[in-house]
């Protein structure tokens, strides 16, 4: 078995620190385990650019779909895909996660999406795509579980508000199975966790958790006594997203619907077995978007070429023209 730490956090700080632990967790589940430990702090992992030659490649009839600009992002995605079990912690910044996080996952995520893959050697088997339809290294999209540890300098959940909602989005597309997640607050003074007996057995609860999820499919999500229970039965999350003029709510992380009722003088949030069966996470929930997205074309399509000149002249006056298009108004 191959665990893996990630701290998207300053170097030996605290982040660093409770990722660590949570890995003394793993070992004690998984003494022969191979463990490793990155810091990626001083790493160099741009933006995502949009370029789009990863999906294409697959759809050309390559056998990866690998990102084409070259810097400290294939080293990590490396490590991450040969990973059985993860814990991924990252420091918050302005409410979530730190940029080089959404960097990391942005370049990382869409390319590991289980249904886009699967959809693209269904379409080869088909004959419909180009390609070897058994071509991709589906040992990529191999079974994972992970955990995540958002740290914050606040007292509270309040300016942390979307930190662990945001860590979910790393691991979903590849549909790892999320084993804990963690807000740890009060995180401004480096090695103040070590001092907190408490945080520290969590940490290593966590761990365990990690690697009995990966070695027993009924093993059961993490959820710290000290620290207030989900709203979501999915993710665990506690963000809501309100449907005006309707008594339903979204949970933001899954995009399943659930329903308001007030119990007692308490919130509380239902979703249907359906709902959670279509969770963003699940294969039918990825295939649900990969779906939706195919109609891209068909709903743009007509309308770019019913205008193509009058786009064509838009684009060059106001778009790449807008700095003389501004300035002579
Ligand atoms: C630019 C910046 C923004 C921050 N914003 C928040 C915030 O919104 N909420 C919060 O709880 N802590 C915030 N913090 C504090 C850090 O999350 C905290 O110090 C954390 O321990 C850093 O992790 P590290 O010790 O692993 O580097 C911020 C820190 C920095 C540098």
């Amino acid at each position: 078995m191959k665990i893996l730490g990630i701290s998207f956090g300053k170097k030996n700080a605290n982040t660093d620190i409770l990722v660590k632990e949570a890995l003394f967790g793993c070992r004690e589940a998984a003494p022969d385990a191979q463990i490793s430990f990155i810091n990626t702090c001083s790493l160099n992992i741009g933006r995502c650019r949009g370029c789009g030659a990863c999906s294409t490649a697959l759809e050309k009839g390559k056998n990866d779909n690998v990102c084409i600009f070259k810097d400290d992002f294939q080293a990590l995605e490396e490590q991450v895909r040969e990973a059985d079990c993860l814990i991924v912690g990252a420091p918050v910044y302005v409410l979530q996660p730190v940029g080089q996080f959404k960097d990391f996952v942005d370049r990382f995520s869409c390319r590991h999406d289980y249904s886009a893959i699967t959809w693209i050697m269904d379409k080869r088997r088909n004959g419909e795509m180009p390609g070897d339809p058994d071509g991709f290294p589906m040992e990529r999209l191999k079974k994972r579980t992970v955990s995540y540890i958002s740290v914050g300098g606040a007292t509270t959940d309040n300016w942390t508000s979307m930190g662990t909602a945001t860590l979910h989005l790393f691991g979903f597309p590849p549909m790892m199975k999320v084993m804990g997640n963690y807000n740890a607050n009060s995180m401004g003074t480096v090695g103040n966790p070590l001092l907190d007996d408490q945080m520290i057995s969590d940490m290593h609860e966590m761990g365990r958790r990690t690697v009995e999820g990966y070695n027993d499919d009924s093993a059961e999500f993490f959820q710290p006594s000290s620290k207030p229970a989900g709203v979501c039965p999915v993710c665990h999350q506690r963000l809501i997203t309100v449907n005006p003029g309707t008594t339903t709510v979204e949970c933001p992380v899954c995009g399943i619907e659930g329903k308001l009722r007030i119990e007692n003088d308490e919130i509380k949030v239902d979703f249907s077995e359906e709902q959670q069966a279509r969770a963003r996470g699940t294969f039918a929930g990825l295939r649900e978007h990969t779906t939706e997205i195919q109609s891209f074309g068909s709903i743009c399509g007509p309308k770019i070429m019913a205008n193509k000149e009058k786009l064509d002249k838009l684009m060059k006056e106001r778009i790449k023209g807008f700095d003389t298009a501004i300035n002579n108004k």
